[in-house]
């Protein structure tokens, strides 16, 4: 299949290419590297410098990428920037994230991944949670992503395009080639790996249980 990676550039969108790669599709990635390296593109993918502001980028980029499949990445994804800034997360994860979706029907791609989050449950009434626990987010970043699943499952009911939504929780590990490399680092895992290093004096550890 052909594969537009949007945010392909950062941490799980440049592993995830490299994989489809390796699986033997070909990859477009689209990233503006705001928080992206262009170093962790694979090679083997072509790239596409977004500029998803402008006009009529990202229909061309899905234009261009000839795409299957569409698996989407790019989004800001501070929670509490998101919290300061709410106006870039709507934007962004949500606004920009629609173009896509737009030019996904626009361009007959049927096959569309979302890379949502667990920031769209909030706090569970009980744990383990379930897929089907409710979704109240209680951020920003959350509810940015939690419009776009909805606007999703409108689009597959009406538009037919069918859609996956992902919802982790604390992404980890490498590749032998990529791995997490933010600018901000507000994930838990490589921060203990940090402080483990001797790069980083303490880490806290939030909630008593
Ligand atoms: N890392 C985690 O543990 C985790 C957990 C839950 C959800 N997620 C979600 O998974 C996705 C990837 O997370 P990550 O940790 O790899 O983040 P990341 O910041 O490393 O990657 C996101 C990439 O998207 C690019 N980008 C952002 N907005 C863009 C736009 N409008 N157009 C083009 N490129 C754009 C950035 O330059 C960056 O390369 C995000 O959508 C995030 O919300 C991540």
């Amino acid at each position: 299949m052909n594969v537009l990676v949007t945010g392909g550039a950062g941490y799980i969108g440049s592993i995830c290419a490299e994989e489809l790669l390796d699986a033997g599709h070909a990859v477009t990635v689209y990233d503006n590297l705001t928080e992206g390296h262009r170093s962790a593109v694979d090679a083997r993918a072509k790239f596409i410098l977004g500029r998803p502001e402008v006009d009529g980028d990202i229909l061309n980029a899905v234009k261009s990428s000839r795409a299957d499949a569409i698996m989407h990445f790019a989004a800001f994804a501070l929670v509490g920037e998101s919290m300061t800034n709410p106006k870039k997360y709507f934007h962004n994860n949500f606004v920009n994230a629609l173009k896509l979706a737009d030019a996904a029907v626009e361009c007959g791609v049927k096959k569309f991944v979302f890379s949502s989050t667990c920031a769209t449950y909030g706090p569970p009434d009980k744990v383990p949670m379930a897929e089907d626990t409710p979704q109240r987010p209680i951020n920003p970043y959350g509810e940015s992503k939690l419009m776009f699943e909805k606007a999703l499952l409108w689009y597959q009911q009406i538009y037919k395009l069918e859609f996956i939504a992902f919802r982790y929780f604390n992404a980890a590990g490498a590749s032998g080639k990529f791995g997490e490399h933010h600018r901000t680092e507000s994930h838990l895992i490589p921060n203990v790996l940090f402080v483990a290093l001797g790069e980083k004096p303490e880490r806290e550890i939030y909630g008593t249980d």
